[in-house]
């Protein structure tokens, strides 16, 4: 079978190869594998970027890979398989000498010539037009479909709604975004092979630094002063009768005497508050270290909950930042009870309708097992409460009832995502105290120091309560407002 005179030709171990491999599917390898190299080299600038890295490049360079990998691996298939139908069919040629004339060589070298001018070209393109793509909330938010649907949904109807996503997620030392204890490229994985974690944990851990996000657009000592929060709660009354909550928030900032408020006391320049949690959720803060303007340290201890030094050492240490209190400044999900005071509060759902509060609430706290039987069942039972309870209400005053439907179909559908597993209460909020632990989760009056201070805890640390749950509140008569007016929009 070897071709006679080997010496005369240093070449001639590649000639069988040369000659085998013109066949279509070590052809097609070929293709595919220049391709591969080809866009890995246009890939190589932005992966090897350390600063502004982003994490879809990973989906980009895995593909990338596949397709490398396959083609290098029909190449050789290819030579097999040729090889065995020569056999086949009475055995190998003698291979012709390897030179520049030799037909197989000049195909080979042409086709990896063309593949590879069209394959810079398109591969170029791809590259420059994918990566401007995935910086687009679209991709973001709806490519991974199911999976980003809650936080996308959340953050299209927040304040953030016109900012990127990746201007809050991509950053130095942050690998994909919705980073639990897999790496990067094992996210990617995992949304491929659909066993990606059920909803997508919260906190994210490395998230991009909020001194480079928050504070692109924020000033975080801007001065704030108080703020005037309005919340009217509505019960389940056939009145639905309304009592409205009016606090001035101590936001603060930098005043003329130094910084003063709940700003100034946590993100002055010159102050620095760390935190030990024992959870995954930073919900339980055993210990708070809190280093004044002359670096002097203070270090808190919770005693209603002591932990050993151990628990202590295995905890998370992290230095307090705008996402410790906002941890859901775009995917506020709300309660149910909360997202209906607010419809009411701004005339989504008429107060006037009897029961409605009670009604809604029911509804929305049924479990169903998909939105779309959701949505059916929300609107077919309020629908028959109406029409059989209140029969004068529901031809009198249908429109209402239609709207009302409209808006807790809408409540459900912006928090709810059984198939992540979102539902009531999945992602707590950290900024205030009463559906969730928040700031109490230092400012409880347990977290003592052992000079005896304490973390202050007072109503009025943080809050002015202007009006407790009444029925018409001095104060928003006095500025000429009514507790509907004042309460819609203030969240
Ligand atoms: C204004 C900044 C901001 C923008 C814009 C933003 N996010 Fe977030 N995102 C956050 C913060 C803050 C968290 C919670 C971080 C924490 O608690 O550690 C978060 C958390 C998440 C999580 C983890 C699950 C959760 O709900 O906590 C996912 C997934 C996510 N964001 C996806 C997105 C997508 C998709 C977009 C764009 C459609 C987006 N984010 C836009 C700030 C932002
Ligand atoms: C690209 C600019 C940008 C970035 C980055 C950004 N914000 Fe904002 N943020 C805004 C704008 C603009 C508004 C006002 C929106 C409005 O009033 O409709 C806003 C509003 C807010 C509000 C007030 C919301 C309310 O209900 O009134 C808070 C709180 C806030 N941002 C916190 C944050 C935090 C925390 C981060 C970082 C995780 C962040 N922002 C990042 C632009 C930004
Ligand atoms: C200790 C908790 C805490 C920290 C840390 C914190 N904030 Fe706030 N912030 C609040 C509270 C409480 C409010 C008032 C309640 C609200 O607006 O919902 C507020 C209000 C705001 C507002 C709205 C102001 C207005 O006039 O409506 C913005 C914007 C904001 N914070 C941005 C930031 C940024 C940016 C950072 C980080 C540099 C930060 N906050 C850090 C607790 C905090
Ligand atoms: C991780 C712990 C922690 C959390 C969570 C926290 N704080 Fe604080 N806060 C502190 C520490 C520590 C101090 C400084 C205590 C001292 O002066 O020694 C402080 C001080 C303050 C002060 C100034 C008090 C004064 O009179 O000097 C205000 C106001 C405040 N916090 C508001 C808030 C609000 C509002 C929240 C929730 C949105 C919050 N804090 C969440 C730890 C925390
Ligand atoms: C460490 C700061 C802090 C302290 C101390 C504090 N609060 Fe608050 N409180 C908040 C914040 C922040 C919110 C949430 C504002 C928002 O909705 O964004 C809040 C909200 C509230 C609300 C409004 C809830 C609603 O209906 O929306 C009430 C009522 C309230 N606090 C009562 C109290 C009382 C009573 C005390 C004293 C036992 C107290 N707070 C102590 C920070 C504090």
């Amino acid at each position: 079978m070897q071709p006679t005179e080997p010496s005369s030709r240093p070449l001639h171990w590649l000639s069988p190869l040369v000659y085998l491999s013109s066949n279509f599917i070590s052809l097609a390898g070929v293709v595919l594998a220049t391709a591969g190299g080809v866009s890995w080299f246009f890939l190589l600038p932005a992966l090897s970027q350390s600063t502004n890295q982003n994490p879809y490049l990973g989906i980009l360079w895995l593909a990338d890979l596949g397709v490398l990998l396959a083609g290098l691996a029909l190449i050789p298939l290819g030579i097999i398989l040729r090889r065995r139908k020569l056999r086949g069919a009475g055995g190998e040629p003698a291979f012709p000498p390897l030179t520049l004339q030799s037909p197989q060589l000049r195909r080979l070298l042409g086709f990896v010539l063309v593949t590879t001018v069209a394959n810079v070209v398109i591969a170029g393109h791809l590259t420059y037009s994918g990566i401007e793509y995935m910086d687009t909330q679209q991709f973001c938010g709806q490519v991974c479909h199911v999976v980003m649907q809650p936080e996308f949904v959340a953050y299209q109807q927040s304040p953030h709604a016109r900012v990127a996503c990746v201007e809050c997620h991509i950053g130095p030392g942050a690998s994909w975004f919705v980073r639990s204890k897999l790496s990067g490229m094992g996210q990617v994985l995992a949304v491929a092979l659909n066993n990606y974690p059920r909803p997508i944990p919260s906190p994210v851990e490395n998230l991009r630094p909020a001194r480079e996000t928050c504070e692109q657009c924020h000033w975080p000592q801007r001065f704030t002063g108080e703020k005037m929060m309005v919340h009217t709660e509505y019960s389940d009354d056939e009145q639905n009768s309304a009592a409205t909550t009016v606090l001035l928030m101590k936001v603060g900032g930098r005043a003329w005497n130094g910084t003063v408020g709940i700003h100034g006391a946590h993100m002055a320049d010159n102050t620095k508050i760390e935190y030990i949690a024992t959870d995954a959720k930073r919900q339980t803060i055993p210990q708070v270290i809190y280093t004044d303007v002359n670096g002097k340290q203070t270090v808190y201890n919770d005693t209603g909950n002591k932990v050993t030094p151990d628990q202590l050492a295995h905890g998370e240490r992290r230095v307090m930042d705008c996402v410790d209190c906002h941890n859901r400044p775009t995917h506020v999900f709300q309660l149910p009870d909360r997202a209906l005071d607010d419809a009411m509060a701004n005339g989504n759902i008429s107060p006037s309708l009897p029961y409605i509060k009670k009604q809604a609430l029911a509804a929305l706290k049924t479990e169903y097992p998909d939105r779309v039987t959701a949505r059916k069942q929300i609107s077919s039972t309020l629908d028959a409460f109406y029409q059989k309870n209140y029969p004068s209400v529901y031809s009198g005053d249908r429109k209402n009832v239609d709207a009302a439907i409209t808006a807790v179909e809408a409540i459900y559908e912006r928090n709810i995502f059984p198939e992540m597993k979102v539902t009531w209460g999945s992602y707590v909020n950290n900024l205030g105290h009463m559906d969730s632990p928040g700031c109490f989760r230092c400012h409880d009056g347990s977290h003592t120091s052992a000079d005896g201070r304490t973390i202050p805890n007072d109503c009025s640390t943080c809050h002015e309560l202007a009006a407790m749950e009444e029925k018409n509140p001095k104060i928003l008569s006095d500025l000429g407002l009514s507790p509907g007016q004042a309460g819609a929009g203030s969240n």
